[in-house]
């Protein structure tokens, strides 16, 4: 196990990998990128070709090497991460020894929904039963190589056919109500949970089916128009889009999404060759599928519909979308009740429709506009109220300033008098967040923290990590240092400049124990991360960081007081302290 994991690593390059994911730009030695893992404008995202490894600076503080990587990637077990890069590179993964329950049953349940969608499938095409559905599918002009393609299904108006057939397949009744194919009765009872549904499989982006949705075809039909796979462990709503699977290379060429709210909304545009549509299935557009889009794009179109229900999914996606840095616009079809419709009743206004997306704040004045037609001061305030705490989030000053000229034209009143309404919701804002900084205590630490690690990456990141460490450990003594395992790394590397000639990574890498690996390789990329101190300063912060030590020393005798030594070495630390203050005031 441990020599095939080792082995799946060896035939795979850390920065192709994730580069196959990412976009990396190449910085010195390391590759660089905006993190995928939390919302960020600063790239945080550093990859090591060295150490094979990489690390994120911001938010996350994780890091590590290609299976970490697509565990995060993909939200997967360890087991199915390896499972997966072992294919990829042409290893056959022995039985595992501590077998992980949780990823067998995950497999179990894959394997549950698999032919479960081969079910409905098959009924759909080879029974009798299927025929209603596919002639609904004709009259929604839906072709068949589309049909196909989707894997569209019926599941067939019986209360146990899918349970026989799954029973029959050695499937427990338990897996297939953990699966959320079957319902369970108050009085104990498992039935169908699709009956008499024309049947979409759900699937991530990776081609799995996680689950179903099911659509009525009656009319008159009292029970939902929709019934849809309820939460499992394989699938979660708030992380469902309908049709990633197929969108998701069109979605990245073209650099941009749309977003509609039904399945039949993405399916209609896909089979008239326009393929980076995704449906959010009704719901508000929420931060994970915005975050599991981010992969792919930085624009997102909202092409929701515009009853009350789409623009409260709007409004709530705008939010999302402003947070992460989307670059977001709005498409309307007034010829259609959706886009579904919208297509099948005019093909070229549809296309014209969605190659000029209106930019979402154009969007939102018109909307408060609409609002609040009047021309009286009341409706003005209103409709500037309304607009305002989007405009003050605009980073850009030149789009912000346009805006600001926008909304003042239109309402007739002076831009002097928008900006003060803007800057007043912003302070409210900024006095907020200051508050907060205000009581975390832990920024002096922080900062110690930050200037070692940035000192011992600039060594390690150097051509010649000898003679840098020789120049900062001439000022700084090795126990000033603030953690024990930074002291540790540092004598391992004076331990090894006796023995080596010449520095080489991979074996001063050999000389560490694990642990220390862990912290070390942390430490290596730190020096690319977020945070920058200008490389010249080297020697200030070298005596930055002795000088914070030197008033650690002093604070703690001060607190125990008392003995007369103690106060000759506290005179003593005093005085070097004053040294070196004002050594640093001079440089
Ligand atoms: N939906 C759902 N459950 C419901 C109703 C709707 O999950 N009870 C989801 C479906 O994905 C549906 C979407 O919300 O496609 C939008 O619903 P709606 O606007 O009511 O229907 P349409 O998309 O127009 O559905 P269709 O085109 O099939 O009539
Ligand atoms: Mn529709």
């Amino acid at each position: 196990m441990e020599n095939q994991v080792e082995e799946i690593k060896r035939r795979l390059d850390i920065v192709e990998f994730i580069g196959s994911f990412i976009t990396l730009k190449k910085t010195g030695r390391n590759f660089k990128a905006v993190c995928p893992f939390h919302q960020e404008k600063t790239p945080s995202f550093v990859v090591s070709p060295d150490r094979q490894i990489w690390h994120c600076f911001g938010a996350c503080q994780d890091g590590g090497d290609v299976i970490r990587f697509l565990m995060k990637w993909e939200n997967i077990s360890f087991y199915e991460a390896l499972k997966e890069l072992a294919t990829r590179v042409g290893i056959k993964l022995k039985r595992l020894a501590g077998e992980d329950l949780a990823w067998k049953n995950k497999e179990r349940l894959l394997g549950l929904n698999f032919l479960s969608c081969e079910f409905f499938e098959h009924i759909l095409h080879k029974s009798p039963y299927g025929s209603r559905a596919l002639s609904y599918l004709s009259d929604r002009q839906i072709n068949e190589k589309i049909i196909k393609k989707f894997h569209l299904g019926y599941s067939p108006d019986s209360w146990d056919s899918l349970l026989r057939f799954l029973k029959k397949k050695k499937y427990e009744l338990e897996e297939m109500l953990a699966a959320g194919l079957l319902v369970k009765s108050d009085h104990g009872h498992y039935y169908d949970r699709f009956r008499g549904r024309l049947i979409f499989p759900i699937f991530n982006p990776r081609g799995e089916v996680v689950g179903f949705s099911g659509r009525s075809l009656d009319q008159q039909d009292k029970s939902a128009k929709y019934i849809n796979t309820p939460e499992t462990s394989l699938y979660h709503k708030r992380e469902t889009l309908f049709g990633i699977n197929m969108a998701k290379d069109a979605i990245k060429k073209e650099g941009n999404v749309f977003l509609v709210e039904g399945e039949f909304d993405m399916i209609s545009p896909y089979q008239h060759g326009i393929e980076n549509f995704v449906a959010i299935k009704g719901s508000a557009v929420t931060h994970e599928q915005l975050m599991l889009l981010k992969r792919y794009t930085g624009r997102v179109t909202l092409a929701l519909d515009m009853d009350p229900a789409g623009l409260e999914a709007m409004r709530r996606g705008i939010d999302e979308a402003e947070g992460l840095d989307f670059d977001l616009g709005v498409v309307v079809f007034d010829f259609g009740k959706d886009p579904d419709e919208a297509i099948n009743k005019d093909l070229e206004k549809f296309k014209k429709t969605i190659s000029r997306p209106t930019p979402i704040y154009d969007f939102l004045i018109d909307l408060a506009q609409k609002k609040y037609p009047g021309n009286d001061a009341f409706s003005k305030k209103m409709v500037a109220q309304e607009v305002a705490p989007l405009i003050g989030r605009i980073k850009n000053p030149i789009i912000q300033s346009h805006y600001i000229k926008k909304i003042s034209s239109i309402l007739d009143v002076s831009e002097g008098s928008v900006s003060l309404l803007i800057r007043r919701i912003g302070q409210k804002a900024k006095t907020k967040f200051f508050i907060k900084t205000k009581n975390e205590k832990t920024q002096s630490v922080d900062r110690e923290l930050l200037i070692e690690k940035y000192l011992l990456s600039i060594i390690f990141q150097s051509e010649n990590p000898h003679s840098i460490a020789k120049s900062i450990f001439n000022d700084l003594a090795l126990d000033e240092l603030i953690l024990p395992s930074y002291q540790k790394i540092v004598n391992v590397l004076f331990d090894y400049e006796k023995l080596a000639k010449k520095f080489d990574l991979k074996e001063f890498v050999g000389k560490l124990s694990p642990a220390l690996i862990a912290v070390f390789d942390e430490i290596y990329l730190f020096a690319s991360g977020q945070v920058e101190f200008e490389t010249e300063n080297i020697k200030k912060l070298s005596l930055e960081t002795k000088r914070l030590s030197l008033k650690r020393r002093i604070t703690s005798l001060v607190n125990r007081s008392g003995e007369n030594n103690e106060r000759e070495e506290t005179k003593e630390l005093c005085r070097r302290l004053n040294e070196v203050e004002k050594t640093l005031s001079s440089l």
